[in-house]
């Protein structure tokens, strides 16, 4: 029999439980063992893994976080720490790790392929900031959350005649601000990927909003792009309408996962166990249009990410 183990590594998001659980399944009825690793690649480390069987993974899949726990981990992001979690792994017998987290992960994931670990990552972060696939794991509930959270803004917003500018979570990647502001009415969007000028993009699209009985506002601003209680006091200093900054944080990490996110996270699981029941390690599983398939890891890390740059324009055309 062959023994794999799987981790959840870096931020945690919803939808990771329905991975682990994909992967203990398919690997156990393979005839694999499956060992769970705790805390990302610390439990490599400190050898904090155990034995799961079929009922291991029960009553998580509606669970958000990941009951694997997680960590980012710079002890083994250093050629010690990854020898040392190489050997680790041949000690305990474990001769494949499914690794589920985001860009950082999978770079771990690459390097303990080299040191002779073959590893398969499944992308899981609410970011969607990795270029080799299309969706990553726990987007869809971060995007549900935010849009729950700012609709309750709206609420007191609307009712003072206020301008709100909301920040969302996403590190470099505008993606959750995009989606999140055209499903929230947003006045203007602000990503990294598209720079913005203060009076163009802000002031002089609420003022002619205002002109037309528009009363209240609302701005995203992606986390990569920030400031956003300097830019709140702009705005009122500029436009004389009253502004509240909201920083939603990590709300918009939790909760139970959405359908997608339980349904792509099985899915990229099962075929993450299944690579390595085939004997291949190295690879990345991603949505490729619309589809899940698999990449070589390096491959995967050097593709660049586009931005939907007609969707920022058509969600300006149309909140106006
Ligand atoms: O990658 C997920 C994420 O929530 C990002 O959106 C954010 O930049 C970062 O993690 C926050 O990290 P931490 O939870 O370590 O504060």
């Amino acid at each position: 029999t062959k023994t794999i183990a799987v981790l959840t590594s870096g931020g945690d998001a919803p939808g990771m439980n329905a991975a682990v659980r994909a992967v203990t399944r398919t690997g156990i009825s393979s005839g694999m063992r499956v060992m769970g690793v705790r805390r990302g690649y610390n439990g490599l480390l400190n050898r904090d893994v155990f034995e799961m069987n079929l009922r291991s993974v029960s009553d998580i899949i509606n669970d958000g976080g990941t009951a694997l726990f997680t960590a980012r981990s710079p002890e083994f992001n250093t050629p010690e720490g990854i020898q040392e979690a190489a050997d680790n792994c041949r000690d305990m017998g474990i001769e494949g790790v499914v690794v589920i987290g985001g860009d950082g992960s999978f770079r771990g994931a690459r390097d303990l392929t080299k040191a002779g670990i073959p590893c398969v990552g499944v992308p899981g972060t609410i970011d969607n900031d990795i270029a080799s696939s299309e969706y990553t794991i726990g987007f869809d509930t971060a995007m549900n959350t935010a849009v729950e959270m700012v609709d309750r803004l709206r609420d007191t917003t609307e009712s003072h005649d206020r301008c709100s500018v909301v920040e969302v979570m996403g590190r470099r990647c505008g993606d959750l601000a995009l989606q999140t502001g055209i499903a929230v009415g947003a006045t203007t969007i602000l990503v990294p990927e598209i720079p913005y000028d203060f009076q163009r993009d802000i002031v002089d699209r609420m003022m002619f909003t205002q002109k037309t009985g528009k009363k209240h506002f609302i701005i995203v601003v992606a986390e990569g792009v920030g400031g956003v209680d300097k830019l709140a006091k702009d705005i009122e200093a500029k436009t004389g309408i009253e502004t509240r900054a909201t920083v939603l944080g990590h709300v918009q990490r939790g909760g139970s996962p959405t359908l997608r996110d339980r349904v792509v996270g099985s899915v990229m699981g099962y075929y993450a166990a299944d690579l390595l029941y085939h004997g291949k390690g190295n690879r990345v599983v991603v949505m490729r249009g619309g589809k899940i398939t698999d990449l070589d890891i390096t491959e995967a890390l050097n593709m660049t990410r586009t931005f939907d740059k007609k969707l920022y324009d058509i969600a300006h055309r149309i909140s106006i």
